[in-house]
């Protein structure tokens, strides 16, 4: 069965004292749920190689916030994903609705990042969901159906065999306003039917990870859904009690 996991985006936080206390705070929690569910933090970039030396001998996994999509080369400013798998990463966070936005990044785009993250042997966290004007207009499905379709395109149904899905609706992401357990478990039920469309047994395995003000508080909730894999946790991921109350509550529903 699908094994929960816990990841934390710091997104552009974090100082070397801050990381190094919080990471340090984390391995044990991480090594104790290690048996039921996975725990992983994606660091800003100039973190990970800290974050690599202070997760040694624990059982928590690291990762990157983004990647490019070249290897090397003439890209100013870039993190290629051989450089963050020579970081000891396990995943990369690829079409976080902040890029998308910020960083005008297109459907097709996050689908080569995704493949390219894939490509040098790392787990793409691939990000979905809707801003509120679209939850308004009852567009959820359109949106994500169409962030899905261009990774299925260009990397297959097949590459969601290792990979992991994060719906994120905008409107939740730091706002405190969390979607409902029964609205967040209806879009990841819904996103593993259409998954199934193209490979009923690749939609089952994938994990589908909630994002948006997912706490200690409204993580026990979420986490009881069928369809709820574990969380993408931005801002209380930085703080060691409360990540370490959403890693306890995806382990009491493993
Ligand atoms: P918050 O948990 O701060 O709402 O952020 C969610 C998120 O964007 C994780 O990627």
């Amino acid at each position: 069965m699908r094994k929960p996991l816990v990841m934390g985006n710091w997104k552009l936080n974090g100082t070397k004292e801050s990381v190094t206390a919080l990471v340090t705070a984390l391995k044990a929690p991480a090594d104790k749920a290690a048996p039921k569910a996975e725990v992983a933090v994606c660091a800003p970039a100039v973190f990970i190689g800290m974050v690599e030396q202070l997760a040694q001998g624990s059982q928590l996994q690291w990762g990157s916030e983004d990647c490019d999509i070249h290897t090397q080369g003439a890209y100013t400013g870039e993190n290629s994903p051989v450089m963050l798998r020579e970081f000891g990463c396990t995943y990369a966070i690829v079409g976080h609705s902040e890029r998308r936005d910020y960083h005008k990044e297109s459907n097709e785009y996050v689908a080569q990042k995704y493949q390219a993250a894939q490509a040098n042997g790392l787990i793409p966290v691939l990000c979905v969901g809707e801003s509120e004007a679209q939850f308004e207009a009852k567009q959820t499905m359109d949106v994500i159906r169409a962030e899905l379709k261009a990774v299925i395109d260009l990397c297959g149904i097949k590459s969601f065999e290792k990979a992991v899905i994060a719906y994120e609706p905008i409107w939740a992401i730091g706002t405190g306003k969390t979607a409902t357990p029964e609205i967040a478990q209806s879009v990841h039920q819904d996103i593993r039917a259409y998954l199934a469309q193209f490979d009923a047994e690749v939609a089952q395995g994938v994990r589908i990870l909630y994002g948006g003000s997912c706490n200690a508080k409204t993580a026990p909730d979420l986490f009881k859904q069928p369809d709820i894999d574990g969380g993408l946790v931005g801002g209380a991921s930085l703080k060691a009690p409360d990540f370490t109350a959403i890693i306890e509550a995806a382990v009491a529903n493993a």
